[in-house]
């Protein structure tokens, strides 16, 4: 069965209500360039959820960008994954580099939230990538498969297709520099070939793989094309709306 791909933005850390409004009011207006046969998510700071809700265009799905794994409790400045999906939204990030850099998140806690983001009916995104030293020392396949091995461990085969990775080289983030369409192509691949083998050759089709790093507007096409990429987890270049539909354009 063939995946849809799938354009997600991370604003990270970045716009206020009244920008979240502006940005959604200008991407309504370039709605004729967002394609039905494609998925479209921002992944928005908790407190632009509600005005994206209200003013995105039907196509694009709510994300957020983290979760705690805990149904409810005294996890001061936590949020829960019902409250994310009683708000209807459908994707959350874990993993995220900047969150196992800044924040010192482990494989283990990284995979409670992906399980508590599916008991909660939601998608995980589960980022994963090797840094610069790790790639010099040609290790980044083991870095990766292991970090996607571990985040997704517990999930039955069908939680597995249902999932999303996004492969991220921490080098490539924020960085201009991007991996080249082969080098991820060849990253996904040996992903899925991890997934077939741990859980089923059903699983590793079904599960989408998105890069990201640096991607934009005139790239975004190369990396979509590739055989075993899906999609892309687009931080900087989906903070502008004209940017974010050339991208959808551009797949
Ligand atoms: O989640 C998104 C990534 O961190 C990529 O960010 O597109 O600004 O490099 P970037």
């Amino acid at each position: 069965m063939a995946r849809t791909p799938l354009l997600m933005g991370n604003w990270k850390m970045y716009k206020t209500v009244a920008e979240a409004r502006a940005f959604a009011e200008a991407l309504g207006q370039q709605s004729q360039k967002l394609d039905s046969r494609i998925e479209y998510a921002i992944c928005a700071p908790y407190t632009c959820l509600h005005v994206l809700r209200v003013m995105l265009p039907a196509q694009v799905r709510l994300g957020a960008q983290n979760v705690f794994p805990e149904k409810e409790g005294a996890y001061t400045g936590e949020i829960a994954p019902g409250m994310l999906a009683e708000f209807g939204t459908k994707f959350v990030l874990a993993g995220h580099s900047e969150r196992r850099m800044l924040f010192g998140e482990s494989d283990q806690f990284i995979n409670q939230k992906v399980k508590a983001i599916v008991a909660n009916g939601m998608t995980p995104v589960l980022c994963v990538g090797e840094n610069s030293s790790q790639k010099e020392d040609g290790v980044t396949q083991e870095v990766v498969t292991g970090q996607v091995l571990k985040g997704l461990d517990g999930l039955s085969a069908d939680e597995v297709a249902n999932a999303v990775v996004a492969y991220e080289p921490v080098w490539a983030i924020g960085s201009g520099k991007t991996a080249t369409p082969e080098d991820a192509q060849e990253v996904a691949r040996a992903i899925r070939a991890a997934v077939a083998e741990t859980w089923s050759d059903q699983a590793a089709e079904g599960f989408r793989i998105l890069y990201g790093g640096s991607v934009k507007p005139e790239n975004v096409a190369s990396f979509v094309r590739e055989p075993d990429l899906d999609g892309a987890l687009v931080g900087g270049a989906s903070l502008d709306p004209t940017s974010f539909a050339a991208m959808a354009e551009a797949i």
